[in-house]
Formats: C-alpha cells, sequence, structure tokens
C-alpha cells in the first residue's frame, strides 16, 4: 500500500534518475538547477494519487506526472521574470543567476519537454490526457495574463480575483488529479469529481499563498515576502481591503497603491498595518475553509479506495495549513 509520502518518494527518485542536461549547457542547466531545487511536487504526487485510488499498477503514472512537474517549473521560471522575484525555494531564480532571455528560452523548452513527458503512455489514454494537459496549460496563460493585467486595473472585483486564480493555479492541480484518474481507469464521472476537488483544493491554495506572501516567514516560504503588496496584486486580501477601508486609512491606502516612487520595504510595512486593522486576513481563512469544505464534498463522491481518499482529506487539511 502507498501512502501520499511513498508517492511524493516515488516522483522525487524519478526526477533524480532524468538526465536534464545535454548540450547546449547553457539550455539544459538552468532546467537541472530548477528540477532540482526542491520544492513540494504537489502535481505529481497528486497524479500518482488520482492514479492509485482506481488501480495498483501506478507506474504507467510516473512519466505523465513529470510533465505536470515540469510544467509547473516552466511557469515559475517565466512568473519570476514577470513578477520581478530575485528567490524562490531559498534560491536565486534562473533569470537572477543566468540571465532572462535563458529563463525564457529554458522555460520554452521545458514546455516542450512536459509535453514528451505527458505523451509516454499507451494509446487509450494519450487523446485525453493531452487534450487536458493543452486545454490546461492555456488557461493557465489566461490566469497569469488576468494576474498582470490586473495590477494596474481599479476595478477588478473579488470574483475576478477568484476566476484569476481558478485559472493560473487550480485547474493544474486539478488536471493533475484527474490526468492520474484517466490512466488509472477512473470512470468519467469519478475522473470530473477529482478535477472538482482539486480545482476547489486549488483556490484555496492559492489563496494560501497569497497570504504567505505578506504574513509568512520568509526562511519557510522560500521566496520574498511582500511582493504582491510592491507590485499592486489584486490578491483576495487587497480587494477586500479596498472594499472595507474608509476615511483616512483608505486614502492611505490608495496613496501606497498609486505611489510611483516610494520604499519597498515601507509600503510592504505600512499596508500589512492596513490588512491588519481591517483583518482581512480572517477573511481569507474563512474563505480558503469554504473552498475546502467543497473540496472535501467532491472527494467524498469519488468511488475510490477509501484509505488514499482518507490521506487526500489529511493532505487537503494540510496544503491550506501549509507555511511554505
Ligand atoms: C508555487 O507553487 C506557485 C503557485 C501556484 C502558488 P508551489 O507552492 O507548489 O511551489 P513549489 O513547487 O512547492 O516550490
Ligand atoms: C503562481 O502565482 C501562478 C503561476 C506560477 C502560474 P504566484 O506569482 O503567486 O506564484 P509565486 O508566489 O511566485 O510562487
Ligand atoms: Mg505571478
Ligand atoms: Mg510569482
Ligand atoms: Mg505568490
Amino acid at each position: 500500500m502507498y501512502t501520499i509520502t511513498d508517492l511524493q518518494k516515488l516522483v522525487e527518485q524519478e526526477i533524480s534518475k532524468q538526465q536534464f542536461v545535454v548540450e547546449p549547457k547553457g539550455l539544459y542547466q538552468p532546467i537541472e538547477y530548477v528540477m532540482g531545487m526542491g520544492g513540494k511536487r504537489i502535481r505529481p504526487t497528486m497524479c500518482l494519487a488520482g492514479c492509485y485510488l482506481f488501480t495498483d499498477d501506478i507506474q504507467p503514472a510516473l512519466k505523465p506526472s513529470l510533465s505536470l512537474e515540469i510544467f509547473h517549473n516552466f511557469t515559475l521560471l517565466h512568473d519570476d521574470i514577470m513578477d520581478n522575484a530575485d528567490v524562490r525555494r531559498n534560491q536565486a531564480t534562473v533569470h537572477k543567476k543566468w540571465d532572462e532571455n535563458t529563463a525564457i528560452l529554458s522555460g520554452d523548452a521545458m514546455l516542450i519537454k512536459a509535453y514528451q513527458y505527458a505523451s509516454k503512455i499507451n494509446g487509450q489514454h494519450l487523446k485525453k490526457v493531452i487534450d487536458l494537459f493543452s486545454q490546461t496549460a492555456i488557461e493557465v496563460c489566461e490566469g497569469q495574463q488576468y494576474d498582470m493585467e490586473f495590477e494596474t486595473r481599479d476595478d477588478v472585483e473579488v470574483s475576478d480575483y477568484l476566476n484569476m486564480i481558478r485559472l493560473k493555479t487550480a485547474v493544474l492541480l486539478a488536471a493533475s488529479l484527474k490526468t492520474g484518474a484517466i490512466i488509472g481507469g477512473a470512470s468519467d464521472d469519478d475522473a470530473n469529481l477529482l478535477y472538482e476537488f482539486g480545482e476547489n483544493i486549488g483556490l484555496a491554495f492559492q489563496l494560501q499563498d497569497d497570504f504567505l506572501d505578506v504574513y509568512g516567514d520568509i526562511e519557510t516560504f522560500g521566496k520574498a515576502i511582500g511582493g504582491d503588496i510592491v507590485a499592486n496584486k489584486k490578491t483576495f486580501l487587497l480587494l477586500n481591503a479596498l472594499q472595507l477601508a474608509s476615511g483616512s486609512l483608505r486614502n492611505d491606502l490608495l496613496k501606497w497603491i498609486n505611489a510611483a516612487d516610494f520604499d519597498a520595504q515601507e509600503k510592504i510595512e505600512a499596508v500589512k498595518t492596513i490588512y491588519n486593522t481591517l483583518k482581512v486576513d480572517e477573511l481569507a481563512r474563512e474563505k480558503m475553509n469554504f473552498y475546502f469544505e467543497k473540496a472535501i464534498a467532491a472527494l467524498n463522491r469519488v468511488n475510490g479506495r477509501e484509505s488514499m481518499k482518507e490521506q487526500l482529506r489529511h493532505f487537503a487539511v494540510k496544503l491550506i495549513e501549509r507555511s511554505r
């Protein structure tokens, strides 16, 4: 019997077996660097868990599970350029360690590699898996575009934000579980319920990421704190603060959002203080719980291995309580 921890170890082992570096090294070394710098490996682990719900033989899902991790890491290379982020997983981001052109092209190569790994399955499931992969990948791009556009828009609503994080983050978690389910021979209904579980966990997951971007500990989180505040990311925290703030608090918040020249640390501290005053962190926790409950309701309806369902419930709790 596999536990989720076992599956995570299998993923780690399989990644370490891959030979990412060939010539020209300038293209492939950044791939080995980012794939080797750790991370939680949530997506491939969820893919294997999705498969193991329906069959003992998870071997056929191993290579496709790596495709999801490679794709995820590709998005990080480009995301870190777009977000001007210098540190990830406590190490220099690829565009800082090398340069932006390197991060762009190595990222492109990773997207292609992801397709190569996704197609390492037998013909029966190939079309479904690739179609899901393509649909998901394009949605992630849509989410990233909204994320960037929202930085400079002042008419963003909470519902827009939720749709944006669904696209940029939740669909990939959902697709990871569904990919495993498809390869494991699940019925369409079960595969779709698992997608629903992943999508709702993914929404809670990104809400927590936004929370940690303000309230996390830099060492544990592995990324710079306050980047979202500096960039005016329209997070759940900021959108709720904008709705709730009045009087001088509102003026203060708007002053920081519209400031062209500012000291980053000063802005982060000031906006964080406003968040604390308005207790928007508590609203974020409530919203996470809301999506957690929806996720569990979908999971409960899946006809799959009970012991793995139980583990997925625990895993979901840990994901929204995580500090990294
Ligand atoms: C980071 O994802 C990007 C988001 C969707 C928030 P993870 O938090 O899964 O990053 P790693 O792979 O564990 O570093
Ligand atoms: C992650 O959003 C979305 C993707 C990478 C597709 P963030 O920009 O919040 O992720 P981090 O915080 O940099 O990991
Ligand atoms: Mg981003
Ligand atoms: Mg980012
Ligand atoms: Mg973030």
